[in-house]
C-alpha cells in the first residue's frame, strides 16, 4: 500500500511512530489531529523524513467530530488508521461524557466519512480494556466482553461502528484490541498517562512513583514498534469484512515486577507513594495473541527486557539539557526542535 493514508491521532504516542514507519515504507500520511493529547515535536521525525522527499506528510487541526474537516480529510485517501480518542481510562471515569463523545462519536464520524468517501479499508485503535475482567488468560477474541469503565464501552461501542460498516460491505475493518502500548515519546506528564511513562519519568527525576492499589494488578505492556507493526499488517493484508484481533505479547506482567526492573535501570530503589485504587480497572490483562499471528501473521518481538532499557534511555536522554533522544534525532518530552519546514505547514 503506497497511496495516502489518514492517520487520525497522528501526533501522539502509538500514531507518531505509525507516521514514522509508513514515510520510511513509502506511503503518503495526512494527519487530523486536534492537539488535545498529541504534541508537535512528535511530529519532528516525520517532517524530516518527509523532507527527505521520498513520501509525504500533511497535518490538518481538526477534530475527529467536525463532519466537515473529516470529509475533507478523506479525500483521496486508500486507508483510515483511527487513533484519535480520550486514551484513559481514569480520565473516562472522571468525563464519561466526553470521552464517549470523542472516542465513540468520532468513530461514528470516521467511519461515516470513509464509506461516503469509498475508502476500502479501515483500522481501529480499539483495546483490550473491552473484556473487562477475563474469567480466563491468556484472553482471546472469543472471550466475553465485559466494559468495566466509559472508556472501555466506547472502544467496544466503536467496534460495533465498524462491524456494522464491514457487514454491509461498506468497507474492511479491522479493529485492533491494543494491550498496554510503552516505549519513546509516550506523555508521562498527566496523572492519566500510563504507568510506564510515569514510573520512567519519575526515576529520570529522581522523583517517588505512585502506585494504585497493591502494584499487584498486571498488564501485557506491548512495545511501541511492535503495535506499529500490527498496524502496518491490518492495512496491507488482503482482508475483507470485519475483523477483530488482539495486540499483545501474550506475557503478562504487575507493576511491582515493572518497578523493579525500572530501579534497576536507575541503579537504585525508588521512592513509593501507595495510594488507593482506582475506579473502573481491570485486574489482570494478557492476550492470545493467536489470532492476530494467523490473520496479519504477526507477532509481537520485544519483551520486556529489551523494551523498557530502550525506553529508559530516551526518558533519560529525553531530560538531558539538550532535549534530543538518544540517537540525536528524537526529541523528547518538552524538546522541541525547529519549525516544520514552510511547505509542509498544518492545512
Ligand atoms: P495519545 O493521547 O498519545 O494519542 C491520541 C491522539 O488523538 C492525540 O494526538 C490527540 O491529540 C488526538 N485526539 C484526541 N481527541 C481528538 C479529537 N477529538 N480530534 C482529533 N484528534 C484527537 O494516545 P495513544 O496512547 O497514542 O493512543 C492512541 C490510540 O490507541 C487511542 O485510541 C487509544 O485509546 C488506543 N490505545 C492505546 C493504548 C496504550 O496503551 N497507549 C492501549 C490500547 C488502545
Ligand atoms: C492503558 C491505556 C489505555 C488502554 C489500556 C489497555 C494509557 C494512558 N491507557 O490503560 O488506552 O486501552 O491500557 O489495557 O496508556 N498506575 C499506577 N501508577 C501510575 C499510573 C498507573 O499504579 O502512576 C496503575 C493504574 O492504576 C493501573 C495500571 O497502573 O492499575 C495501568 O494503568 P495505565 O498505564 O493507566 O493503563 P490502563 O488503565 O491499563
Amino acid at each position: 500500500m503506497d497511496g495516502l493514508i489518514l492517520v487520525t491521532g497522528g501526533a501522539g504516542f502509538i500514531g507518531s511512530h505509525l507516521i514514522d514507519a509508513l514515510l520510511l515504507s513509502g506511503s503518503d500520511v495526512r494527519v487530523v489531529d486536534d492537539f488535545s493529547t498529541g504534541k508537535d515535536e512528535n511530529l519532528d521525525e516525520a517532517w524530516a523524513l518527509a523532507a527527505q522527499g521520498g513520501a509525504g506528510l500533511q497535518v490538518m487541526e481538526g477534530d475527529v467530530r467536525d463532519e466537515v474537516r473529516m470529509r475533507d480529510a478523506m479525500e483521496g485517501c486508500e486507508a483510515v488508521v483511527h487513533l484519535a480518542a480520550v486514551p484513559s481510562v481514569a480520565q473516562s471515569v472522571e468525563d464519561p461524557v466526553g470521552c464517549d463523545s470523542v472516542t465513540h462519536g468520532g468513530t461514528v464520524n470516521a467511519v461515516r466519512q470513509a464509506v461516503e468517501a469509498g475508502i476500502p479499508r479501515f483500522v481501529l485503535a480499539s483495546s483490550c480494556a473491552v473484556y473487562g475482567d477475563a474469567t480466563q488468560l491468556p484472553i482471546a477474541e472469543t472471550a466475553a466482553t465485559r466494559p468495566l469503565s466509559p472508556y472501555a464501552a466506547a472502544k467496544l461501542a466503536s467496534e460495533e461502528v465498524c462491524a456494522d460498516a464491514a457487514d454491509a460491505g461498506q468497507l474492511a475493518a479491522v479493529s485492533l484490541r491494543f494491550f498496554n502500548v510503552y516505549g519513546p515519546r509516550q506523555d508521562p506528564g498527566s496523572a492519566y498517562s500510563g504507568v510506564i511513562s510515569r514510573f520512567l519519568a519519575a526515576a529520570v527525576a529522581g522523583e517517588p512513583v505512585t502506585i494504585f492499589g497493591d502494584g499487584r494488578q498486571s498488564r501485557d505492556f506491548v512495545y511501541v514498534a511492535d503495535v506499529v507493526a500490527a498496524v502496518l499488517a491490518a492495512l496491507r493484508r488482503p482482508l475483507s469484512g470485519g475483523s477483530v484481533l488482539n495486540v499483545g505479547t501474550g506475557r503478562g506482567a504487575d507493576l511491582l515486577e515493572v518497578l523493579g526492573v525500572v530501579e534497576q535501570l536507575a541503579g537504585g530503589p525508588l521512592q513509593r507513594g501507595m495510594e488507593p485504587a482506582r475506579d473502573g480497572e481491570v485486574r489482570h490483562s494478557r492476550a492470545d495473541a493467536g489470532r492476530a499471528r494467523w490473520v496479519l501473521g504477526w507477532e509481537a518481538q520485544v519483551g520486556l527486557g529489551d523494551g523498557l532499557p530502550r525506553t529508559w534511555e530516551w526518558f533519560a536522554a529525553a531530560a538531558g539539557d539538550d532535549g534530543d533522544g538518544p540517537d540525536g534525532e528524537d526529541v523528547g518530552p518538552g524538546g522541541g526542535a525547529g519549525p516544520a519546514p514552510a511547505e509542509h505547514a498544518r492545512g
